[in-house]
Parts: structure tokens; sequence; C-alpha cells
């Protein structure tokens, strides 16, 4: 090891190994108790979906938090995607009005949108809660139910729920399928000459 080559760092209190676990063994769930999820909870969930990372931390987005049966029974008449009796059902949406030059193009938005929904997904996980990003939905509908202005544009559902039975993992392409290094194709990392920041004459 040299004086430019430093283990990482983990955060305090953070065990990555631990971390990594929670990751690998989330799952999609699609069936649930009728058990009902606390306000506390919730608020923990959002917790976490709100520090997802946004182009330009414009988070141009808008969630729809949906606990009341009545209102999730309206849903699923519009959402053959939402399987089961989930205890609550986020709405996510990109929100035009937000950044209406940065992130100019829909997709960013979108993409940011996701990656609040991947946070949700693993906070819910962490939580012993089993959730599913849904995109099998009917959004004009939804947007008619849920009384969205025209700037906001419904991206994915996430039923949440205590999940009704374990479930494992699902299957991942295998890494030299889908991984490579400095170029496509090179599966084999390939090894380092001079250290990071090293300079050379
Ligand atoms: C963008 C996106 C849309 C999805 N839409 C649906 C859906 O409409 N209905 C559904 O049952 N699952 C949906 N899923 C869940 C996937 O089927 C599931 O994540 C995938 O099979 C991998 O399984 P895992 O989540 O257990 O790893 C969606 C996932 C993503 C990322």
């Amino acid at each position: 090891m040299t004086s430019q080559d430093h283990p990482p760092a983990p955060v305090p209190g953070i065990a990555p190994a631990e971390f990594l676990r929670a990751l690998t063994t989330r799952t999609a769930v699609r069936a649930y108790t009728d058990t009902s999820i606390t306000l506390e909870t919730v608020n923990a969930l959002l917790e976490g979906m709100q520090a997802a990372p946004s182009a330009g931390n414009t988070q141009a987005w808008s969630f729809i938090v949906i606990r009341e049966p009545r209102n999730i029974r309206r849903l699923r008449a519009f959402a053959p995607g939402v399987i089961g009796h989930p205890a609550l059902v986020v709405l996510a949406c990109s929100d035009d009005s937000r950044g209406p030059e940065y992130p100019s193009e829909k997709q960013v938005r979108t993409l940011c949108v996701a990656m609040a929904v991947q946070n949700l997904l693993l906070t819910a996980h962490a939580h012993g809660l089993g959730a599913c990003p849904v995109h099998s939905f009917a959004p004009e509908p939804l947007r008619l139910l849920f009384d969205l202005p025209p700037y906001l544009q419904p991206v994915l559902l996430v039923p949440i729920g205590i999940p009704a039975h374990q479930r494992s993992p699902s299957s991942r392409r295998a890494s030299d399928e889908v991984i490579s290094y400095e170029t496509h194709g090179q599966r084999e990392p390939v090894s380092h000459g001079a250290p990071r920041g090293a300079t050379t004459t």
C-alpha cells in the first residue's frame, strides 16, 4: 500500500457487509398481510425516499401517499400491476413545474423519480416491509382520482405492506455477462500500474 492508496473508511455505524446484505436480499413483494403500518414507520420510509439524489438537486418530484383503504381500492381498479392488498401505495410523480430549464428533459426527471423509488424500496426492506415498483397502471384515471395538476406526471406506483410470506431474491444475470472493465467486453480488471495521483516524468 502506498501513501496514495488508503483503504476506504466506512460510514460510522454502517457495516458495509450488512448494507450489501440489505441490497442483495431485497426482492419484489406482491402479497401482504392485512396489518396496517404506523405513521411513524411511513415517515421513516418517506425520509429515506427523499434522501435520493436528483439532477442538479432539483428534486423535481412529488409523491402522493395513499393509505385510505377506499382510495387504495379505487387505485387498484386502474392499476393491474398492484397485486394483493397493500397497507399503503406511494404514487411517485415527476414535477414539470420544478427546474423547467434543467433538467429540461422529461427522461432526466423520470430518472430522478426512479432513484427516489429505489430508496423507498430499500428503506421499506430495511424495516421488514415488502414493496414492489409498478409501472402497469393507467395514468389518466389516477390523475383524476388523486387531483394531479397537469405538471405532475405519474411515473411509478409503490405498494407497500407487511410481506405475507418470505421470498427469496430474484436471480440476476452473471456479472461476467454485464460488467466490463475499461472497454466493453474486457471481462477482467486490468491491474494498476502507478497509484492514482502519482506523477510520471
Ligand atoms: C420500472 C419497473 C417497472 C415495474 N413494473 C412492474 C409492474 O407493473 N408489475 C409488477 O408486478 N412488477 C413490476 N416491476 C417489478 C419487477 O418485475 C421486478 O423488480 C423484477 O422482476 C426483479 O425482481 P426483484 O425486484 O425481486 O429483484 C417493475 C420494476 C421496475 C424496475
